[in-house]
């Protein structure tokens, strides 16, 4: 279905004898302008050097007003729109009926790869993971709904200096198998004081990086070993999180690395700055570093030659790489040279950075030793709050009950919290704010969602369903939301902005309250076409929360 904004961008476009690009539309900022409202007649009356006044007057004469309750001239020249309440119901009936609600699926679908979550091998997952991994599942999730054919690639650290020091180290101990995660990083740090501290073991750990990347069989077993534990340790936090990928790693780009360097240099981009191959670019003082003045490949080979394999090989029309904001430039390094050396082509590249979580004193966030707080902890953590905050309200249910909602409610109020923010800000991390059943959180949501779960329970009698008919001012106000749907979504896989969408359904709970407050729907005259209202509302609220990754409930 073409969304509303599309429809009367249309029109305008039409009426004013102009391209729909050019045709500027927001959502109207009070209820008594409308519904929608174009501010383009300035901007044509300048090109024209025409009155503006005039010109959405003239533009306002020559348009079609079926569709249309009432449009208006208003100020120096806005045009205010109101659309008639049948088309709005004719649209809704139209999305009720439709199992995408109204989300248009394209002929074929165009591939994406989302990088997210990340984390690196031998260490634990942090909560940058944990912001990088609820984001990119939920940006997954979303083009998945526009009909995407989406691939999400877990990009791990598993390649590089640190495996040379953790091998050659537990070559020096007889070779001995870490049992866990924790032992293994007390070896990495053992092998890391090692490697300042003595020459000869910083030799032993560069030959064993090299015997690695050569493909040493001992070498590859013991690498194989430490992977196999942290894999263990991730997919812990993923099954948590309900969350899956694809893992493929920076090792898995070792074969071509040879040859993206080989390439830039045939292409003329290389520049030895002391010794590195570098390529550099206009405005930035700090290179793109392809190869060390030592012969090894870093962090920056393997990216370039990631995001070549992606386009060339995994043929993908998008690609978009999710980390927090410190690796910026490091990306738009990526992308310049990547676009330099003819990699990217037509495909849209997008680095999605965010911000830092902090704790209550404003300091990155940690545990109170002080250390960085491991995720596991944070996310039983959260559902143990969960269960306490249950325990006290929920009378009516058992303890057992009480867990598993906990259970759910727990990472559904970390995972919105994160999401509700602006993904570019940097956030405070709090249990008891998050897990409020008042304001923007998780909890407001699915208690909304609940209550209209719980209408379509309550009649017992047999109901078939009507069309929607939208008559009360707060009936329209929720149609209207409900169409905008779509183009929310739209928005977001624009601007990769997760925030929209929680807006979106904070405004549709607060919608959907207010239309129950003034709208008697169990037992009314209009008891069935409200119904369908209902629904189309729970099947957008659900449709929602599962692209933000949060799972709902059907009693609370
Ligand atoms: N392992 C990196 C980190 O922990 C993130 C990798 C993101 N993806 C990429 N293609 N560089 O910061």
């Amino acid at each position: 279905m073409k969304t509303l904004t599309q429809i009367i961008k249309e029109q305008l476009a039409l009426a004013a004898t102009c391209d729909q690009d050019h045709v500027e539309l927001t959502l109207a900022t009070q209820p008594q302008f409308g519904h929608y409202q174009c501010n383009s007649a300035m901007k044509w009356a300048k090109e024209l050097k025409r009155s503006p006044r005039e010109i959405a007057q003239q533009v306002v004469d020559k348009l079609d007003k079926s569709l249309f309750e009432k449009v208006e001239v208003a100020g120096p020249g806005f045009i205010n729109l109101t659309l008639k309440e049948s088309f709005l119901s004719d649209q809704l009936n139209r999305m009720a009926k439709d199992p995408q609600l109204g989300v248009e699926q394209p002929e074929r679908p165009a591939k994406i790869i989302v990088d997210f979550s990340s984390p690196n091998i031998a260490k634990e997952m942090h909560v940058g993971h944990l912001r990088s991994t609820i984001i990119g599942e939920c940006l997954a999730r979303l083009f998945e709904s526009l009909g995407y054919q989406v691939l999400r690639l877990n990009h791990v650290g598993d390649w590089g200096t640190a495996f040379g020091m953790l091998i050659a180290w537990m070559q020096q101990q007889d070779n001995p198998s870490p049992q866990d995660l924790a032992t293994l990083m007390n070896w990495y740090r053992a092998a890391k004081k090692c490697f300042d501290e003595d020459e000869s073991f910083k030799h032993a750990a560069r030959e064993a990086v090299v015997a690695l990347q050569q493909g040493n069989p001992q070498a590859r077993a013991i690498w194989q070993m430490i992977c196999q534990i942290s894999r263990q340790a991730f997919e812990q936090v993923y099954d948590l999180l309900d969350v899956s990928l694809v893992e493929r790693g920076e090792s898995y780009y070792n074969p071509w690395l040879k040859d993206v360097v080989e390439d830039l240099e045939k292409k003329g981009l290389l520049t030895l700055s002391e010794g590195a191959k570098c390529v550099f670019h206009e405005g930035y003082e700090i290179p793109y570093m392809v190869q060390k003045s030592d012969g090894g490949y870093n962090y920056d080979t393997t990216d370039l030659a990631a995001l070549r394999h992606r386009v060339e090989v995994e043929k993908a029309d998008r690609i978009i790489v999710v980390t927090d904001a410190g690796q910026s430039l490091h990306f738009e390094l990526l992308k310049l040279t990547a676009q330099k050396a003819g990699y990217l082509n037509h495909v849209r590249f997008d680095h999605v950075p965010f911000g830092v979580v902090l704790g209550a004193d404003g300091k990155k966030f940690r545990t109170r030793s002080g250390e960085v707080e491991k995720l596991i902890d944070l996310l039983c953590a959260a559902q143990q709050k969960a269960e306490e905050i249950l325990a006290q309200r929920e009378h009516n249910m058992s303890a057992d009950e009480v867990k598993q909602l906990a259970h759910i409610l727990g990472i559904d109020a970390v995972k919105y919290s994160d999401l509700a923010s602006h993904r570019t800000s940097d956030y405070t991390f709090s249990y008891d704010r998050m897990l409020r059943f008042e304001g923007n959180t998780a909890s407001f949501i699915l208690y909304a969602y609940v209550r209209i779960a719980g209408i379509r329970r309550r009649i017992t009698t047999q109901i078939s369903l009507e069309p929607i008919v939208l008559e009360h001012p707060s009936e329209i106000d929720l149609g209207l939301h409900l169409l905008r749907f779509h183009e929310t979504l739209l928005t977001m896989a624009d601007t990769l902005l997760p925030h929209l969408l929680t807006e979106y359904l904070y405004l549709l709970a607060q919608k959907f309250n207010a239309f129950f407050r003034d709208c008697r729907v169990e037992g009314s005259e209009e008891q069935n076409r409200r119904l369908t209202l209902c629904e189309v509302t729970k099947d957008v609220m659900a449709k929602g929360l599962y692209i933000l990754g949060l799972k709902t409930v059907e009693r609370m």
